[in-house]
């Protein structure tokens, strides 16, 4: 098994581009954010069905005295999948081990991992559904029956050798849940989709961080760098060390309401959160497409991007406010796309959209 940063690393490749509102996370930031990191469930903000559904798990499981069961995570980047992981080992008094599924080249790397777990161990696989197909097999065994099959030799001589493994607790994180196939779905007792969280939890991740930074934020500021912040605890804790910043170079050294609208100005950040990417996104769909349908691929090629980078990363954001919406027929722009970008939608007849129908 690879260390851990490399396969942080992995995962965090697929949407790793360069922009203020990115929800994934370079390795210096990485040391930022361990720093932040809650490292209890009582100390992570926000989320409470989430929360409560695992500290009941937990509860159960600690009182019974055996491991809890598997544990999915779905949600999009940046909004504490892993830090939840790394609670769950925290509350049951046990260690945790790191994957990924772009980790596991091969089922054997799987095979190790697993064979290598001791008793009660959490087991964090991050990006689960970019597993391959043979090692998700193997999960499926290893996660239902607690065991494996070690194959030895090859061809019509190879034998299977059962291995019995521990009880020990996947932890699985996905930003896709759509994607995972439906058997390994079913092998976890529990899931819990994270949410993106609203101003008022963003507030209290960021009055809690800078407690932690030893910066003087302001009740104002915190609110702008909250509303700005697409839900998203990961984005909230960049544009706070963005706005020191700023305030320190260019400010009095205050974080007050002044200089986070000047800071976040700088960085191109809209007052709804948006950034170039998403505006581009935005802009694309309805000057170049007349506002939809228009297919994922299309759309994320005229913009220079991965269509997995928009799927994920743009527009789980953009189609809770409202400013895109799914159709059978591909992404089409709503009457707040249009009013966002100050554009004139096409007159009656054409593909005007509304979210609210
Ligand atoms: N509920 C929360 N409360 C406080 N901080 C949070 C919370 N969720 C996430 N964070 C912060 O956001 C950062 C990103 O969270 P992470 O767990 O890495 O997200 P994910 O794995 O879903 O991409 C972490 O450094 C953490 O400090
Ligand atoms: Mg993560």
């Amino acid at each position: 098994m690879a260390d851990r940063e490399g396969e942080e690393q992995a995962a965090d490749d697929l949407v790793g581009f360069d922009r203020v509102v990115s929800s994934s996370a370079d390795e210096l930031e990485r040391a930022a954010e361990a720093a932040l990191r809650p490292r209890r469930l009582h100390e992570f903000v926000g989320q409470p069905v989430v929360r409560d559904q695992l500290s009941l798990v937990l509860r159960a499981a600690m009182s019974r005295g055996s491991a809890p069961d598997h544990v999915l995570l779905s949600g999009p980047p940046g909004l504490g999948k892993t830090t939840l992981a790394m609670i769950i080992a925290a509350e049951l008094g046990t260690s945790l081990r790191v994957t990924s599924g772009p980790a596991i080249q091969h089922a054997g790397d799987l095979a190790a991992v697993l064979s290598s777990l001791t008793e009660g161990e959490v087991l964090f696989i991050d990006e689960i559904h970019r597993l391959a197909r043979p090692a998700e097999e193997l999960l499926y065994v290893a996660m239902e029956d607690f065991r494996v099959d070690i194959i030895v030799g090859k061809g019509a001589g190879a034998s299977a050798i059962p291995l019995s493994l521990p009880r020990f607790t996947a932890v699985g994180a996905t930003t896709r849940a759509g994607l995972l196939p439906a058997p390994l779905r079913d092998r976890f007792g529990f899931t819990g989709h994270l949410e993106f969280y609203d101003d008022a939890d963003l507030e209290k991740v960021l009055v809690r961080s800078a407690k932690l930074l030893g910066i003087e934020l302001e009740g104002a500021a915190a609110g702008e760098i909250a509303s700005r912040s697409r839900g998203t605890p990961r984005i909230a804790n960049r544009l706070l060390r963005r706005v020191r910043d700023w305030a320190e170079v260019l400010g009095t050294g205050h974080l007050d309401l002044a200089a986070a609208r000047s800071a976040l100005g700088v960085y191109e950040v809209d007052e709804r959160g948006l950034d170039r990417l998403d505006r581009a996104v935005l802009t694309a769909l309805c000057t170049r497409f007349g506002g939809g349908p228009v297919g994922l691929s299309t759309l994320a090629v005229s913009v220079g991007e991965e269509p997995e980078t928009v799927e994920t990363v743009a527009e789980p954001f953009l189609v809770r406010e409202g400013l895109m919406a799914r159709s059978p027929r591909g992404r089409v722009a709503t009457s707040q796309t249009w009013a966002h970008l100050g554009l004139t939608p096409p007159a009656a007849g054409g593909t005007l959209f509304d979210v609210d129908s």
